[in-house]
């Protein structure tokens, strides 16, 4: 049945990447241009608590740069049923998306801007890798969100310096 319906290709360029909880047609790596991952959107419901909340990735607008993630096509119909786990201060709408042949397709991409009330923004590498080794939440320990992400990243074969920096420092005695 999923082979006829109307679909939709959802970009994911966070937890999407490493735990899907949904039926989808096909998957494929996939970039958007003009956008960079950020550990700056807050959790206090999935990696962390009110008291000490989570890190979790949005995305910014950064001319010239890309995010590499996984595109997933999906009924529009389970689409709207979808519970797209961080819904929570996350705006979602379509960019352009480029797959690894060259081909392109328009993404639902969901982003969460520092207007929404559980936004956090930039800190030092340093604070911003203590805060997730600290935080827990109902979807599981922060650190585990961060690297699996890493995990996956490099299984997709990209070099997220900002990720992999957390990623280290997270390893690291250091913090
Ligand atoms: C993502 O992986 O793209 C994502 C997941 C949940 C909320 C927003 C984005």
């Amino acid at each position: 049945p999923l082979e006829h319906m109307d679909t939709v290709w959802l970009f994911g360029y966070g937890s999407l990447i490493f735990k899907v909880d949904f039926e989808y047609l096909e998957s494929r790596t996939a970039s958007i241009q003009n956008w960079e991952r950020r550990f700056w959107q807050g959790s206090h419901d999935h990696r962390g608590t009110y008291e000490v909340p989570g890190r979790v990735v949005t995305l910014i607008e950064r001319e010239g740069s890309h995010c590499k993630g996984v595109a997933y096509r999906v009924p529009t119909e389970v689409f709207d049923h979808l519970d797209v786990r961080e819904k929570n201060g996350y705006l979602r709408f379509f960019t352009p998306m480029t797959f690894e042949d060259g081909s392109k397709a328009d993404g639902l991409v969901y982003v969460a801007s520092e207007d929404n009330a559980a936004y956090l923004g930039p800190d030092k590498d340093e604070k911003m890798a203590r805060q997730i080794a600290m935080a827990s939440g109902p979807s599981g320990p922060n650190a585990e969100y961060l690297l699996k992400l890493a995990d996956a990243l490099r299984a997709l074969g990209d070099h997220d310096e900002h990720v992999f920096r957390l990623e280290t420092l997270l390893k690291s005695e250091s913090i």
